[in-house]
């Protein structure tokens, strides 16, 4: 297990505490959960709150922060001969509070008492997402199941918010770690994406990679010819020329730091003019944004500049007619562009998102907008310096969704749909990289990875890929 130096936790903790008033503050980490019968588990994945401010990447612990004397506690089950006979030699509780700057240990019973005796008013604690979390917060704090969500604290939850907002240079650090891995993986797509070659056989390749640095993926691989499909996570279909590999992963940091990157290739080699022009409008779409990512300028405006470029290459292409900015207002472009242009990263993939997308994406002076396309974007507000995002514009060709538009005539008046047939089994194109807001404006994450078309026509045309 990798930790930062106790002062970076204890630091953490301070400016924690010092955002709240009174009362105590209590982090869950999270439990191993079951697959199949309670000794079968799924791997574990530690929580993200209680891995920032205290690091330790070990199940069936929480951390209890005393308002009023600013003491922390590692509260848990120490380890028994029975946890050294099965699972070897650990740390005890108190060796893993003194590593990590804490003012003592609590048993498991001692912060039942204590969060008992406090009463829930007195308690703050972040929103549960998982069963196990949600049913010791009915236990400890006597909330009925079905509140538990709506009694987490507010100010603990925006106090959290703005401070894992903004990354510290050792987040980045570990952040441009994994998309060192994560282009190694994207290199192997790229070079694995041939005609005749399985989905699933590119993506047994890039785990590969994953499971050699002992690490995992920062979530599940999305790698498919079908790229329309957004979330798609099955790899059964066999490439054929002709067709685009669209491939969005990225591992995870050893201290659970995500990349997310996404690439789009052809499996000929060489992209056709038809795919050219699309993948071009993307490109054009993601420089554009990349080239506004400054502080102060929202997410949002930058999501609709990328649209409007969209817009332009579309029309030029005779897909789209009538004014730009006018077509991006009524929302036409999310036909072609049904999601977000991006969200927030950190120790999450979408970071933060266990405390609500609209309390880590909007503010008081974003909202988030109800309209179809806009209204999938994560993270609108204002960009501050270190803050950290996704660029991942894509254009998409969702037969379902263009036969139910067309047949309502939606956005008629910006969308011929005539010219759309050739696009019947187009599929889609994403091209995702990761950034920081700097004073200056932004700083690419992690090493440039091949994007341009004659870099990716290079590459997967390449008989042997020599990492
Ligand atoms: N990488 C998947 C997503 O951003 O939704
Ligand atoms: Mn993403």
């Amino acid at each position: 297990m990798k930790l930062f130096d106790r002062v970076v936790y204890q630091t953490r903790r301070q400016a924690l505490m010092a955002g709240m008033e009174t009362g105590l503050i209590w982090i869950q980490g999270n439990e191993l959960s079951p697959k199949n019968y309670r000794d079968n588990t799924f791997h574990f994945r530690q929580d993200s709150n209680f891995l920032y401010y205290c690091g330790i990447d070990q199940p069936g612990l929480s951390l209890l922060m005393d308002l009023a004397s600013g003491d922390t506690f590692l509260c848990g089950r120490d380890i028994t001969l029975d946890h050294v006979i099965w699972m070897g030699p650990q740390r005890s509780l108190s060796e893993l509070a003194e590593q990590t700057g804490m003012s003592g240990v609590l048993s498991e019973d001692a912060l039942h008492a204590m969060l008992q005796a406090a009463g829930s008013a007195a308690v703050h604690y972040l929103p549960p997402y998982k069963g196990e979390s949600i049913l010791k917060v009915h236990a400890y704090l006597g909330v009925a199941i079905e509140d538990v969500t709506t009694k987490a604290s507010d100010r603990l939850i925006e106090t959290v918010v703005s401070q894992r907002s903004i990354k510290e240079d050792r987040e980045l650090a570990e952040m441009e770690y994994a998309l060192e891995l994560s282009r190694d993986m994207h290199l192997e797509m790229i070079y694995e994406a041939k005609a005749g070659v399985k989905e699933s056989h590119i993506v047994a390749k890039i785990m590969e990679i994953v499971h050699r640095h002992e690490v995992d993926t920062a979530y599940p691989v999305i790698l498919s010819v079908r790229g329309e499909i957004l979330h798609n996570h099955h790899h059964h279909l066999t490439l054929q020329d002709g067709q685009l590999v669209l491939g969005d992963f990225g591992a995870e940091s050893s201290m659970n730091y995500a990349g997310d990157i996404t690439r789009t290739v052809p499996v000929a080699s060489t992209f056709n003019s038809q795919q050219k022009d699309i993948y071009q409008s993307v490109l054009r779409a993601q420089a554009a944004a990349i080239e506004a990512l400054k502080p102060g300028i929202s997410y949002q405006e930058v999501h609709l500049l990328a649209a409007k470029q969209m817009v332009l290459d579309l029309k030029d292409l005779g897909l789209m007619i009538g004014n730009a900015d006018e077509a991006v207002a009524e929302g036409a472009h999310a036909l072609f562009f049904p999601h977000g242009l991006g969200h927030m990263i950190g120790l999450d993939v979408h970071d933060m998102e266990d405390l609500g997308e609209d309390k880590v994406g909007y503010d008081q002076e974003v909202k988030r907008s109800d309209q179809f396309g806009l209204n999938a974007l994560r993270l609108g507000r204002k960009l501050r310096v270190g803050f950290t995002l996704t660029v991942e514009p894509g254009l998409y060709f969702i037969q379902p969704l263009i036969d139910q538009w067309k047949s309502l005539k939606r956005c008629d008046s910006f969308i011929n749909y005539d010219k759309l047939t050739p696009f019947e089994n187009f599929g889609g194109i994403r091209i995702e990289d990761n950034y920081v807001i700097t004073n200056g404006g932004s700083r690419l994450l992690g090493p440039s990875i091949p994007k341009q078309v004659e870099e990716i026509e290079f590459l997967s045309g390449l008989d042997k890929y020599i990492a």
